[in-house]
């Protein structure tokens, strides 16, 4: 048996605990630590995560209770049972669903109950395996478990790896709400493995693109030119190692972790990462549509109404609107009626403490600019527009 590093998790912790405040880059770019006040957590590329030599997953302890994605686990199931076997480690496990559907108070308590007919104790390490979706309620699980158990994030979707698996809001939906109940809780360590996305959808893929597409737009526009320069290589992925797919993830991971160190708990309610998330969100829930295409719908929305204010060029626009077909995510949806998009912006405000706090970047990367008064036409206006194109 190859030797284990002893205690990885408290190594992992200690070493957090260690630096002051900021976000650090170490092993050559292929790790960060996220070092704010009251949160710190780590990110991690591994690829070959289940590979039996990797040691990563086996360091975390000898007993682990793995929350895994049916999707997922229906595909790595196996693999994941033989690494554990190897290791010697005792795990319990609950499958669960996958999708949007198990963001609910009902999973949550059903996997309460699982972790208690398991015997876990409030050390007990929670390996949350799956996308975005199982992601945010097995962290829900994981802030209120006995008032709160370490937990490990191994994404296996695009949006997993380079937004739901990296920063620290966990959330279930209640109703059409959208994250209504959650807290900040992040996992100590995220392990993103690139292999593990690949046997997702194309469609979920292409949702990935879209937050890709918006830290880029608001934080780091080398991710645009990116996107731009290789959107067909990109959808045509398969798991492939070192293809552009692996900037895509390394570069939209260091933006979001930069824009989340500087304000974790949104003490700032000005957050450039709520791009995309203004209506989409309702629409996501009302239409019962993919969250990625939620974003991707009101970005398009954002790029006409700062077109029509003098933020960006009608060029610009077009820029996007193409890249956003290359990428195969949508721009317009007919659920996008006058009185959604004025139900979206009421709750934008109520979210955003009073204020609308729009993110409107033009599409070169220069300063944002902050829509406050965006009337309910104007979207409406931009709607109509984009689905006449
Ligand atoms: N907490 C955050 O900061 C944050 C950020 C972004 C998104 N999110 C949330 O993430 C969710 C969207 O995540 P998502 O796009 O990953 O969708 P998802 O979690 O719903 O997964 C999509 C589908 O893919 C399947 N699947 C997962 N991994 C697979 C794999 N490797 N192979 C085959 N199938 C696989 C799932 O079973 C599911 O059916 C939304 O609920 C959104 O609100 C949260
Ligand atoms: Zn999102």
């Amino acid at each position: 048996m190859e030797e284990l590093e002893p205690y990885r998790l408290s190594a992992i912790r200690s070493g957090l605990e260690e630096r002051a405040p900021g976000l650090y880059r170490d092993d050559g770019g292929r790790r960060w630590a996220a070092v704010c006040e009251h949160d710190r957590w780590a990110v991690e590329l591994v690829p070959g995560l289940l590979n039996l030599k990797t040691p990563h997953l086996a360091a975390l302890g000898p007993r682990l209770y793995v929350v895994a994605d049916a999707g997922a686990w229906k595909i790595f199931g196996r693999q994941c049972k033989s690494y554990l076997a190897h290791w010697n480690i005792d795990y319990g496990l609950s499958v669960l669903s996958g999708g949007e559907g198990v963001k609910s108070l009902s999973v949550v308590e059903g996997i309460v109950r699982d972790l208690d007919k398991a015997g876990a104790g409030r050390d007990q390490v929670i390996v949350a395996l799956g996308g975005g979706a199982t992601l945010d309620v097995v962290g829900v699980v994981a802030q209120g478990y006995r008032r709160g158990v370490p937990w490990v994030r191994v994404p296996t979707t695009l949006i997993g790896a380079i937004d739901a698996g990296v920063g620290l809001k966990v959330g279930v939906n209640v109703g059409t709400a959208k994250n209504r109940v959650g807290g900040y809780c992040p996992s100590l360590i995220t392990y993103v493995d690139p292999g593990l996305i690949a046997t997702s959808r194309p469609e979920d893929i292409a949702g990935g693109f879209a937050e890709a597409l918006k830290i880029g737009l608001v934080r780091d526009a080398r991710i645009v030119g990116w996107l731009e320069a290789h959107a067909e290589g990109l959808r045509a992925w398969r798991g492939e190692r070192d293809t552009p797919m692996q900037r895509v993830i390394e570069w939209s991971i260091d933006a979001m972790l930069t824009e989340l160190q500087a304000n974790p708990r949104e003490a700032d309610r000005r957050r450039l990462s709520d791009y995309g998330h203004a209506v989409g969100p309702l629409l996501e829930r009302r239409a019962n549509i993919r969250h990625g295409d939620g974003v991707a719908v009101d970005m398009a929305l954002m790029w006409h109404v700062a077109t029509e204010r003098g933020h960006m060029s009608p060029e610009g626009r077009e820029r996007l609107l193409d890249l956003a077909g290359r990428l195969g995510i949508p721009t317009t949806h007919p659920a996008l009626t006058p009185e959604l998009l004025a139900d979206g912006l009421a709750e934008v405000v109520r979210q955003r403490g009073g204020n609308q706090h729009l993110p409107l970047p033009d599409d070169r990367g220069g300063p944002v600019q902050w829509g406050e008064d965006v009337e309910a036409g104007e979207l409406a206006h931009a709607a109509a527009w984009l689905a006449s194109r």
